[in-house]
């Protein structure tokens, strides 16, 4: 692609110096969307219908747990389930965890935030460099970043070619030797939601700080990247009540995709999130934009492969094994909850740090595990089998921290149980934390009304000298 690109370019060259800037300027990214909604009306109507998956699901109201889980880090602020694509942009402006900046320079987010959310990153990736990209502040990407998740995320410039937008993502394709433009259209097709839908941390040393990378160089396994992050003593934040040094999971459903039945059977993510359907005018088949639920449009999704099986059955198939799933993942949060207040409890008696590091190094590998199944959105139905291994696992490490916390708390001469505080909603398990929830949610709105608009009105500017 890079090469043809090059060609043109210099034959353009070579005719007039007209020709030459309309063929350089044709490979850049077009990041708004509306531009192709004639050209590709079906395309465009069914992407914007993600619009219409609206409801938001307070995740820390639903499971208080997380919020001592995730005690210190801003997942404990705010945290709520995915939604349509349309909602990128608005939902990671409006989330306590992006705070609330005054100015460009403001945090407390990195710009390696806006990295899944749109496809202005890979346009400021191209004008700027991944360098100029990433650096400073999420706040100085916010004139910037306005258009949601579209057609140049996953698209050529223009036309239905599929390809990677983000140099990033290109090189961890390489990393597990999977480079994108040899894949088949299949591959291709996960390949793309496999984007932003994947495990990733943002780099830290002095050369590439706040770059995103995917810690793949060791496989794709919970553990195989929980050796990577081991080797480089990588962690995302120090855990308010038992000073963990903790990984923070971030989505990896293409990673546990690929070990299910599906992907195993390289049934890829389009397969059940956009089917091919019929055009409204009965005449051929377009591929249906609006990712969301698989069931919603099961004669298109499931029943084209399970033939014979009722919808009624499959659902009813995809919640038991949602069941058993946050069975095992409750009691993981059951034992890890009570792990981090023992911790807590011991470095209150005066342990050492020699005494704790093999306990919060269990606490660390049982928590990457728990978060790891849990943040893998949909894995119950893409891999239900991965995902109880992967929480087993979680479990075993939680139960290994607890038995060391009991012996060293008995040395200590300190009396068992430990208790924990009332943690039932989620607004007690914030108070118990000393969070200043009405703070934050005033700071929130100011930003919304002050500095968002002024975004906006930055961004119309620029674009209207596209
Ligand atoms: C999340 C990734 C993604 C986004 C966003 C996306 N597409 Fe697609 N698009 C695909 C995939 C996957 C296919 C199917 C490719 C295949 O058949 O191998 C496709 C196919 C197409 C095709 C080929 C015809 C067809 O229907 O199969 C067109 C045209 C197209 N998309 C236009 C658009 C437009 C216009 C937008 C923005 C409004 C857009 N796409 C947004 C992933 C995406
Ligand atoms: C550019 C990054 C990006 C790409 C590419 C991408 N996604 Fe997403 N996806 C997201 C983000 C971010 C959200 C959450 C949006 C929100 O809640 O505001 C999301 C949400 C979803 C949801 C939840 C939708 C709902 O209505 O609840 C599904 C399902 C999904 N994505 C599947 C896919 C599939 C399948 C592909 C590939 C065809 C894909 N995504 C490609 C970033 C991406
Ligand atoms: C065999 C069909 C199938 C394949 C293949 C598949 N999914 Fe899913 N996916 C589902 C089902 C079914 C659900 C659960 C829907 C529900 O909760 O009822 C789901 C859920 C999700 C969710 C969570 C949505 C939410 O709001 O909770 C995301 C995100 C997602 N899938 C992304 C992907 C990605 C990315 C791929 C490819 C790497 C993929 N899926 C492959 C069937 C599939
Ligand atoms: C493109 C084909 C295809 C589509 C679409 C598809 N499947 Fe499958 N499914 C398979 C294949 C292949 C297997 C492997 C076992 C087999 O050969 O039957 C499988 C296996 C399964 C299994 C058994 C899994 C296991 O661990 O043994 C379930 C359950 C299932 N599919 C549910 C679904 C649901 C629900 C959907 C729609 C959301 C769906 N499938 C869509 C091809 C497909």
């Amino acid at each position: 692609m890079k090469m043809k690109g090059r060609v043109i370019a210099l034959s353009a060259l070579m005719a007039t110096s007209f020709m030459m800037t309309s063929a350089m300027a044709s490979d850049k990214t077009e990041p708004r969307n509306d531009v192709y909604k004639d050209k590709y009306k079906q395309q465009f109507e069914s992407w914007h219908a993600t619009s219409e998956s609206t409801e938001i699901v307070d995740v820390l109201e639903e499971d208080p747990n997380l919020v001592v889980l995730w005690a210190g880090y801003g997942f404990a602020k705010d945290y709520n389930k995915a939604r349509g694509h349309h909602y990128a942009v608005t939902d990671v402006r409006n989330t306590l965890r992006t705070g609330a900046p005054t100015g460009p320079d403001d945090g407390p987010m990195p710009m390696a935030c806006w990295s899944c959310k749109s496809p202005d990153v890979p346009r400021m990736i191209e004008e700027q460099g991944e360098d100029g990209y990433f650096k400073g502040k999420w706040a100085k990407g916010g004139p910037e970043i306005v258009n949601t998740i579209g057609c140049s995320d996953c698209h050529v410039k223009g036309s239905p070619k599929l390809r990677i937008s983000r140099p990033y993502v290109d090189r961890a394709l390489e990393a597990i030797d999977k480079p994108f433009d040899k894949a088949s259209r299949k591959d291709k097709q996960s390949m793309v939601c496999g984007q932003c839908h994947v495990e990733y941390y943002f780099e830290k040393t002095a050369d590439r700080k706040g770059y995103v990378k995917f810690p793949w160089d060791n496989g794709t396994t919970v553990e195989e990247m929980e050796v990577y992050y081991d080797a480089i003593n990588f962690a995302d934040w120090t855990h308010a009540i038992s000073k963990t040094p903790m990984l923070k999971a971030q989505h990896p459903g293409y990673e546990t995709w690929m070990l299910g039945m599906h992907g195993k059977n390289n049934v890829s993510c389009t397969d059940c999130h956009m089917p091919r359907v019929a055009k409204a005018n009965g005449k051929g088949k377009f591929t249906d934009h609006k990712v969301g639920n698989p069931f919603d449009r099961f004669d298109e999704t499931c029943a084209t492969c399970h033939e014979g099986k009722t919808k009624e059955f499959m659902m009813e198939v995809t919640h038991e094994n949602q069941k058993s799933v946050t069975e095992i993942k409750l009691r993981a949060e059951t034992q890890l909850v009570h792990a981090h207040f023992e911790a807590g409890a011991a470095w209150d008696a005066g342990a050492t740090e020699a005494e704790m590091k093999p306990i919060l190094t269990d606490i660390r590998h049982s928590q990457w595990r728990w978060d790891f199944a849990t943040a893998s959105h949909g894995v119950a139905a893409h891999a239900p089998a991965e995902a109880l291994r992967i929480l087993g696992g979680a479990v075993d490490k939680a139960a290994d921290a607890r038995i060391k916390l009991a012996q060293l708390l008995a040395a200590k001469g300190v009396k068992m149980p430990i208790a924990i505080p009332d943690i039932s909603t989620k607004a007690k398990a914030q108070k118990a934390l000393g969070m200043d929830m009405d703070k934050m949610n005033a700071d929130k709105q100011k930003f919304l009304k002050d500095l968002v608009p002024q975004w906006d009105a930055e961004a119309k500017k620029r674009e209207a000298t596209y």
